[in-house]
């Protein structure tokens, strides 16, 4: 079964209902097919990276950069899925107080390295997700199950 990647670093209760608003919307009831697992950035894998189809990337923008957390994830995976991961679709996710330029800027610097496709524009959050920041989650996270599904 395809299996959409969720490689998160969670460190709030706004964090989390960002995470949780991108697995329902990559949990579709329409979406049957594709299998959706979640790995915390500071302990996912390069097999778990090798056995997904797509990858959905939820970081806090920290010092104008993205989580050290994901940074972490980024060293850990870079190299043993330089070669087998090309083209794979992702897309990110990234929440912040006051400005997520930076963090978005240094996600999308090193999945183009890795040769990821995103299938949207990063989605910048900040403050307190309300319901049209939920909505955008679950719809980004949607966008990528169903590419992963080859629906679009
Ligand atoms: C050390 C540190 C650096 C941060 N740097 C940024 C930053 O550069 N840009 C930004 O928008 N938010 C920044 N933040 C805010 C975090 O992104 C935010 O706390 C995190 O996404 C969790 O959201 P919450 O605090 O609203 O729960 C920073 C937070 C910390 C603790």
């Amino acid at each position: 079964m395809p299996r959409l990647l969720v490689v998160h670093h969670t460190v709030s209760p706004a964090l989390d209902e960002v995470v949780e608003a991108g697995l329902a919307g990559a949990q579709h009831p329409e979406l049957v097919g594709v299998e959706v697992v979640t790995a915390a950035a500071l302990t996912a894998s390069a097999a778990e990276v090798l056995a997904a189809d797509g990858y959905l990337l939820v970081s806090p923008a920290n010092l104008g950069y993205m989580a050290g957390a994901m940074k972490h994830f980024f060293d850990t995976i870079y190299y043993p899925c330089l070669r087998e991961t090309v083209g794979r679709p992702y897309a990110a996710i990234v929440h912040g107080n006051n400005d997520t330029t930076g963090a978005v800027r240094s996600i999308e610097r090193i999945v183009t390295g890795l040769g990821w496709s995103p299938v949207a524009p990063a989605l910048e959050v900040t403050g307190a997700p309300d319901r049209a920041t939920r909505e955008a989650a679950s719809e980004v996270a949607a966008t990528l199950a169903a590419v992963i599904l080859g629906e679009v």
